[in-house]
């Protein structure tokens, strides 16, 4: 758990560190993804779905047609009292329909025929597809037909059966083979023949019909190629013009104002002005920026004033003054403490008080700015007389009155000097 949200976490950190860039790309490539995936699987789909129905209907209506043939073909036998015999058998009205199926097969290319798994004709067995749905319409009334785009024979195609049910008009052939007509058993023996012995209502077999969809399906992909096509083409084009906005409208202003802050830090010309791109954010952005920078210029060169005189100040006083952080570490060392102890500002700033007296461990045992950093008031209310050593290392009596400046967090010390007898040694 915590090892899955520290590795989330330091995820989070380098999608973070992206450049905005790379960040906006990432961005819209996953949209892209993802809308065009959406968009061709759902298209797909839709056409699949239509194809199936629209290839069902097809096949619905050969059934019927074959199947109203049949029937209208077996009327007109008893209509016109025709025998039926060995030379007619290609009027039978199944046998008929059958092969006015495959004639009209050979010009549409689709296939029908009447099948059964108790075959009569071995032309007519079944494969083992059509096995499989037969025991299926068979075991299940409810069901009528079954539909399906599948293989045959390394092609797609649509299959569709229809289940054909026994009543009375069949048992003449189908039915006690002692009815039938003698021609019949001497051509199928009742005693090898299965199709006999059905009752009505019994699913005897399927109407089958094979439909070939290769050339539907290769309609189907050129569609779905050219929508694929124009939709991406769509998609790139736009997330390209988005790209193109974003880095003319936000991106390249960002980098300007990046690139002139980076300057102005460097130089610390607060008086350099960004120009404004608009009135949009990046503009708000970069008027608030001038107006900051305005006013630090002004802040700044303030303070550059006050300090001028301060300094000034501290220069022109009559005594010598330096400056001293508890840790005795020296800030300010002006010209009359130069004067006294020979060392220039430069090279005493941020070395210790210490070096500029004579060390005197049985007063100061730790020195003297660690003993001023803890001295009493009273020390410190009066002025006291001290041994100085100059750069050369000769002696220099000195009187030091030390003030405490009191600042808050970080008090300092303050402490003015004169020589006591300047021309003593
Ligand atoms: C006059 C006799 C006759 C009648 C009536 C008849 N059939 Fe048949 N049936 C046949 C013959 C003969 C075949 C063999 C077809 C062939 O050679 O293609 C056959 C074949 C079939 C087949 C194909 C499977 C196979 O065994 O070859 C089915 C299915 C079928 N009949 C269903 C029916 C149904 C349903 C009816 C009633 C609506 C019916 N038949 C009425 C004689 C008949």
């Amino acid at each position: 758990m915590d090892g899955i949200e520290r590795e989330s976490e330091s995820g989070m950190a380098i999608w973070r560190n992206f450049s905005l860039r790379t960040k906006i790309n990432v961005i819209l490539f996953l949209v892209l993804v993802v809308f065009l995936g959406t968009r061709l699987f759902w298209q797909y789909r839709q056409q699949r779905t239509l194809l199936l129905a629209e290839a069902t209907e097809k096949a619905r209506i050969i059934t019927v047609e074959a199947t109203r043939t049949r029937e209208y073909l077996s009327q007109q036998l008893k209509i016109g009292h025709v025998e039926l015999n060995k030379d007619r058998y290609g009027m039978i009205p199944v046998v008929a329909t059958n092969r006015i199926g495959q004639i009209v097969a050979r010009d549409l290319n689709y296939t029908i025929r009447h099948t059964s798994i108790r075959t009569r004709n071995q032309a007519n067995a079944p494969d083992s597809y059509e096995q499989a749905a037969i025991r299926r319409l068979a075991a299940d009334r409810n069901l009528q037909h079954l539909t399906e785009l599948t293989m045959l024979d390394g092609a797609p195609v649509l299959r569709y059966l229809q289940a054909v049910y026994v009543d009375e008009s069949c048992l003449e052939c189908h039915g006690d083979p002692w009815q039938s007509p003698p021609f019949l058993r001497e051509i199928y023996p009742p005693e090898t023949d299965p199709s006999y012995h059905y009752r009505a209502g019994d699913v005897i077999g399927a109407v089958s019909i094979v439909i070939p969809m290769d050339q539907i399906e290769r309609q189907l992909s050129a569609t779905f190629r050219s929508i694929f096509l124009t939709t991406s083409g769509f998609f790139v084009a736009l997330v390209v013009c988005l790209g193109f906005l974003l880095q003319k409208t936000v991106l390249d202003p960002l980098h300007s104002l990046a690139a002139m802050i980076a300057t102005i830090r460097k130089t610390g010309h607060f008086t350099e002005r960004l120009p404004v791109p608009g009135q949009d954010e990046i503009g708000e952005l970069v008027t608030g920026f001038n107006a900051m920078s305005e006013e630090i210029g002004a802040k700044a060169a303030q303070l550059e004033e006050s300090e001028k005189r301060f300094r000034l100040l501290v220069e022109a006083s009559r005594d010598a003054i330096v400056a001293f952080l508890p840790t005795g570490q020296l800030f300010l060392f002006n010209r009359q403490a130069e004067k006294i102890f020979g060392y220039s500002q430069r090279e005493l700033l941020g070395e210790s008080l210490d070096r500029l007296f004579v060390a005197e461990p049985a007063v100061y045992p730790e020195g003297l700015s660690s003993f001023i950093s803890t001295a009493q008031e009273s020390w410190l209310r009066d002025v006291h007389l001290l041994g100085g050593l100059r750069k050369d290392q000769s002696l220099v009596k000195v009187e030091m009155h030390v003030t405490v400046v009191d600042t808050g967090d970080r008090p300092f010390f303050t402490a003015t000097l004169r020589e006591s007898a300047p021309n003593s040694k």
